[in-house]
């Protein structure tokens, strides 16, 4: 049956391909941004629908309108975006979460929160189940995002536990796609750029720390599903996928798909940057039988097709 749908941050990477999956299973979708990191041009194709309807709007501050769920994405993403405002995005994912809950308890709506593995911070386990409880420092560079997305996840949490609100916690991995942002530093779509471009890609450390990549499609349809699941499922359920890959490896597999001549150069790693993160998916699995479908080769051969017709 049809809903009426919230998205925040449906104007991004992520939010806006969950719009169009959302839409062309037969649902209204509102999508609800303010343009910090998301684009019109992420959801232009989407604009002509009567079935959608764009809002701009701050989550940090209340909304009120009549929704059958809410999928809570409103938040920037990467290190670079997170960063240039760090209060902003504490705010953004503690305020919003409140806003978004209250919302959600309201109009008795089902409300799914986009929680990332940056919970488990750098980890001292691997892969990470959800019953770890992570290592995050609290007060470095990450800890906007990292902190910020904690709290919204306690939020969740309580309002499920104090006032019954049907929550659904996904904890996403390192997610990429077309869409992504060409500026915002995450290290598939900087390795692209600076391949399709010609230029010496940038490998942070000696390129040995790994990281797990899911394709944008495989994502969504994880989310979808855990929207979808028992009403006693709460989450967290980690979605990503456990492929693992060190950032050597991906770079040479950029340079081979793009045929570009770009040169492979080392920098100093930044701070509290993790040195290994992949998810154990035995959960998602299990309980939304869903494991993500798309190879790293693949999912880049479209994302590269999509940045050279932006470059
Ligand atoms: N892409 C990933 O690898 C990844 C990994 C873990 C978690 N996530 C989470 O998934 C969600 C979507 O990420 P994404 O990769 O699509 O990033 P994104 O930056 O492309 O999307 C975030 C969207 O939220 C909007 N936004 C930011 N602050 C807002 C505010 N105060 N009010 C309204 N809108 C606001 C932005 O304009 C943007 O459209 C985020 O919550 C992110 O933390 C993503």
């Amino acid at each position: 049956m049809s809903k009426k749908i919230l998205v925040t941050g449906g104007a991004g990477f992520l939010g806006s391909h969950l719009c169009d999956k959302l839409l062309a299973a037969g649902n209204d979708v509102l999508c609800v941004d303010n343009f910090f990191t998301g684009r019109k041009e992420n959801i232009l194709h989407l604009l002509a629908n009567p079935r959608f309807e764009l809002m701009r709007h701050d989550v940090t501050f209340p909304l009120y309108v009549e929704v059958d769920q809410i999928y809570n994405l409103a938040c920037p993403a990467s290190p670079v975006h997170y960063q240039f405002d760090p209060v902003q995005t504490t705010k953004t994912s503690v305020h919003g979460a409140i806003n978004m809950l209250g919302l959600a308890k309201r109009v008795r709506a089902r409300i799914l929160q986009a929680s990332t593995s940056e919970v488990y911070g750098d980890p001292e386990i691997h892969p990470q189940t959800e019953d770890y409880w992570g290592r995050v420092n609290p007060i470095g560079i990450r800890s906007c995002y990292d902190e910020g997305k904690r709290c919204a996840e306690t939020l969740f949490f309580d309002y499920w536990r104090q006032h019954k609100v049907e929550i659904k916690v996904v904890r996403i991995f390192n997610t990429y796609g077309p869409r992504m942002h060409p500026n915002d530093g995450r290290v598939v779509s900087n390795f692209i750029v600076q391949a399709l471009k010609g230029e010496n890609i940038t490998i942070y450390g000696q390129g040995t720390q790994t990281r797990s990549f899911c394709y944008a499609d495989d994502l969504v349809d994880a989310m979808i599903g855990m929207m979808g699941s028992d009403k006693d499922l709460t989450g967290p359920v980690n979605i990503g996928n456990p492929g693992e890959f060190t950032m050597l490896e991906l770079a040479n597999m950029v340079i081979r798909l793009t045929g570009s001549k770009s040169q492979i150069i080392f920098m100093p790693l930044p701070q509290d940057d993790p040195k290994q993160r992949r998810p154990d998916i035995s959960l998602a699995k299990s309980k939304l039988g869903w494991e993500p479908k798309i190879q790293l080769e693949d999912g880049l051969k479209e994302t590269i097709r999509y940045f050279k017709n932006k470059i």
